[in-house]
């Protein structure tokens, strides 16, 4: 069967590489020919495990193809998905579905039999209808019927995440699309991969849904975070204890800087958006929006916090500048509000990322980019680990002390076992650690503040204190 994919962003192209390699005839098709050029000649613009190699394979054995001449590849196509941007309209958060539309009329240019047209790329709840009558109006209704097929891949791990998938979700109101789609599908039917067949609508809104969940579940342990190193608790403890329980689920409760991306901000915004308008207001979203985006500014006074409420003219190493490990991408990356805050205060930078520096380089002006995480760490007096790349956990307690003229590491991420990083000489910071374990001066105020001790026992604390 020959499908055609319009977009070469990341869906278009993971899709598109993952279709051709379930052995369908997979045609990509972008307006970009700069982009299309590199493409044929093997060179994949993102950074995504795994990715480069199927992309070769499959042009090699011909199930994979690039051009920008979406005439051409429509002919004898059965299914044509949409895999365009939808980026947050400026001004009102909301998805922009130019391309979209673009995309649809385009397409119906070229429709001369049969056909599905599917949108693969997030777009809110209505989308599709209007995509149908965008190409009802210069194509007969029989010609062609309309399919929201939503993609869940996540950056970093998006062939694995195609290729076994917790589900797929496909929405429509025709049942010969539905017959076109399970047959493209059929590879995962085999797998016994639950599929969720669907209305339009319903498909569109179940992808925003889940993302704006799994942004509130992190959000969520975001904030117990917050009141965990208040209270004396430990977050890393408290998730793994709320998440065994199997209504929770242990997923996305990693506590950190608060989500980036291309997608969690974008969708919850949008959704936001898609409530207001139709009077249903989400709070919860709106609210997760909120707390999200604050948090990511807080990051900053929390590096300079452990710096002794001073950065000026001090040299802080960066460890990760990216939204997520295993991407080059730095759309909404929480560094993008952090390192400036860092800047203002007076802080110099020293960074490395293993993947994001030159795509970062261009958004983070004054930052001395580093050959690897030592050269960073090197003449240093504090460092911050901002995304949890592999090659950081790694690192040598020892070493990342001797090389930090004040020995104070943030840890965004929580990746080092505290006890290491503190008994190597480290002044060891992490999310959602009590301040009791991490700044034991602080012990006595926190448990003031609890109401959990009179003043004797107050006096005796701190007695006990000074004989140590
Ligand atoms: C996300 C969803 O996970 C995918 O299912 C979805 O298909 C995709 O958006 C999309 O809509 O295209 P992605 O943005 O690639 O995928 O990355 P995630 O792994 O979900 O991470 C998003 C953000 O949440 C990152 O900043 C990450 O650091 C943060 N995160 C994630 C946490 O802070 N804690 C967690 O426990 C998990």
């Amino acid at each position: 069967m020959r499908i055609v994919m319009l977009g070469t962003g990341y869906v278009g192209l993971v899709s598109g590489a993952c279709f051709a390699e379930f052995g369908m005839e997979v045609v990509c098709v972008d307006k970009d020919a700069g982009k299309i050029a590199r493409l044929q000649n093997g060179e994949i613009p993102i950074y995504e495990p795994g990715l480069d190699e199927l992309v070769r394979k499959n042009s090699v054995r011909q199930t994979l193809s690039f051009t920008t001449d979406l005439a051409a590849a429509m002919h004898g196509a059965e299914a044509v998905f949409i895999a365009v941007g939808t980026p947050s309209r400026r001004g009102d958060g909301h998805a922009d579905l130019t391309y979209v539309y673009d995309a649809a009329k385009d397409i119906a240019a070229h429709i001369k039999e049969y056909t599905v047209v599917v949108t693969k790329s997030t777009v809110p709840v209505g989308t599709g209808r209007e995509v149908e009558s965008i190409i009802g109006k210069l194509v007969p209704r029989d010609m062609f019927d309309v399919a929201s097929n939503p993609e869940f891949l996540r950056e970093g791990s998006a062939i694995g995440d195609f290729m076994r998938p917790d589900r797929v979700v496909i929405g429509t109101h025709s049942k010969r699309a539905e017959a076109i789609l399970k047959s493209i599908y059929r590879p995962l039917y085999l797998i016994e991969t639950p599929v969720v067949m669907c209305d339009l609508e319903t498909a569109e809104l179940a992808k925003y849904a889940a993302n704006a969940f799994l942004a509130t579940k992190i959000t969520f342990i975001n904030e117990i975070a917050d009141l965990c190193e208040k209270t004396g608790a430990d977050v890393q403890d408290v998730a793994r204890a709320i998440g065994l329980d199997g209504r929770i689920g242990r997923k996305f409760l990693h506590a950190g800087p608060g989500f980036g991306g291309s997608c969690f901000p974008k969708d919850t915004l949008a959704l936001m958006r898609t409530g207001q308008e139709n009077n249903s207001p989400l709070r919860i979203v709106e609210t997760v929006v909120d707390v999200n985006t604050k948090r990511k500014k807080q990051m900053a006074q929390r590096v300079i916090a452990a710096c002794g409420n001073d950065v000026k003219g001090k040299t802080i190493a960066v460890l990760g500048v990216t939204f997520k490990p295993n991407t080059d991408d730095m759309r909404d990356a929480p560094s993008l509000d952090i390192l400036p805050l860092l800047q203002q205060a007076g802080a110099k930078l020293r960074a490395y990322d293993p993947a994001g520096m030159k795509e970062a380089a261009a958004m983070l002006p004054d930052i001395t980019w580093c050959k690897d995480a030592y050269d960073a760490l090197t003449g240093s007096d504090a460092a911050v680990l901002i995304t949890e790349w592999n090659e950081f956990r790694g690192l040598e307690a020892e070493k990342i002390a001797a090389l930090l003229n004040h020995k104070i590491l943030v840890d965004l991420r929580n990746v080092y076992k505290p006890e290491d990083m503190r008994d190597a000489g480290l002044q060891y910071t992490r999310i959602g650690e009590s301040e009791m374990k991490s700044k034991p001066q602080n012990a006595l105020a926190a448990i003031h503040n609890l109401g959990l001790v009179d003043d004797e026992a107050d006096e005796e604390i701190s007695l006990e204190k000074q004989a140590s």
